[in-house]
């Protein structure tokens, strides 16, 4: 049987990612930092009909990463495949986000998953085989302003993985980055909104102003869970798989602007400059309450 370790699995893509994997038939291990939260995947898993292995796993957390793959190799020998999902979204313009965010979204998103990997990584090696997902973002690729706490913890998430990759292939081990655009979770209520009477304040309005048309275009945790089980059991593997069709419009659109054209749009002087410049460059209609695609 397959087992498969997961992070953050008590809500959103982590909890769709332990039902999926358990459906396939994987003995699933889906952790969460505080059990008391297990509740809906508990129900989710009795609803599918499957079983899980929940247990405690907080990633910023040395000895409770260290005793988590401890206990499922000594039950199981081994973890084949490890899903690094866990994450956080906090953090606004960079002047508005102080050390402690930037070093909290780091420490989950970024040494979070290092520390997973490091746990799991010299039995994959020994046996010759296992795969390691990072549930990376598109922003880890297209870096949007008023989030560069989140955008600097993915890029960082990137970069590590695409080195890691190279690194572990030559012990028959793979590295998968997927990379969802927007995915309606619990990830967005848990997000504090920024300080009112902000110098930011047209940013984030027009940062908000986003989100009701990209939903549209959007994936559900379900997506991001298929593409993670696709990526796992697939004979053709790739590095990197988009999830989403914002995800791979920005992306594309993104890569044709230049850089000076990114850089001028946070200098829009109202916010219908706003969204001709977006429209123009995404090829989006993000003005609210008009919702004709451009
Ligand atoms: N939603 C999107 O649009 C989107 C897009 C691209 C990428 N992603 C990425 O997808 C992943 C899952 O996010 P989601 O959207 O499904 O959000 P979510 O529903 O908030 O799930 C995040 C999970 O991570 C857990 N977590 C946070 N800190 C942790 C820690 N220190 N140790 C262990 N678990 C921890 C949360 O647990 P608690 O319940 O205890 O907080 C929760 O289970 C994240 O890495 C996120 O960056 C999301």
């Amino acid at each position: 049987m397959t087992i498969s370790l997961i992070t953050g699995t008590s809500t959103g893509i982590g909890l769709a990612t332990a039902i999926r994997l358990a459906k396939d038939g994987h003995r699933v291990y889906a952790s969460m930092r505080d059990l008391e939260r297990s509740a809906p995947l508990r129900a989710a898993a009795e609803a599918a009909g499957v079983e899980i292995e929940v247990v405690a796993l907080d990633v910023v957390v040395d000895d409770s990463v260290r005793d988590a793959v401890a206990n499922i190799l000594e039950r199981e020998g081994r973890v084949d495949n490890l899903v690094n999902n866990a994450g956080i979204d906090e953090g606004d313009a960079l002047e508005e986000t102080s050390l402690g965010t930037f070093r909290a979204v780091m420490e989950t998103n970024f040494h979070g998953a290092i520390r997973c990997i490091q746990a799991v990584l010299p039995g994959m090696r020994t046996r010759r085989k296992g795969c390691i997902v990072n549930v990376s973002s598109l922003m880890g690729r297209v870096p949007s302003s008023g989030a560069s706490a989140y955008c600097a913890s993915k890029a960082a998430l990137e970069a590590a993985s695409e080195s890691l990759a190279a690194e572990v292939s030559a012990f028959d081990i793979r590295v998968v980055l997927v990379e969802p655009g927007l995915v309606l979770t619990p990830i967005f209520a848990k997000r504090r909104l920024p300080a009112a009477g902000s110098p930011y304040a047209d940013l984030y309005r027009r940062s908000l102003a986003l989100f009701p048309k990209l939903i549209e275009s959007g994936s559900t945790a379900e997506d991001t869970a298929d593409v993670i089980a696709r990526a796992i059991h697939t004979s053709e593997p790739h590095l990197r798989y988009l999830v989403g069709r914002d995800a791979e419009t920005i992306l594309a659109k993104r890569a044709r602007m230049t850089d000076e054209d990114f850089v001028a749009m946070g200098r829009c002087e109202s916010d219908e400059d706003f969204y001709v410049a977006f429209a123009r460059h995404f090829g989006i209609d993000v003005r609210p309450g008009d919702r004709t695609a451009s």
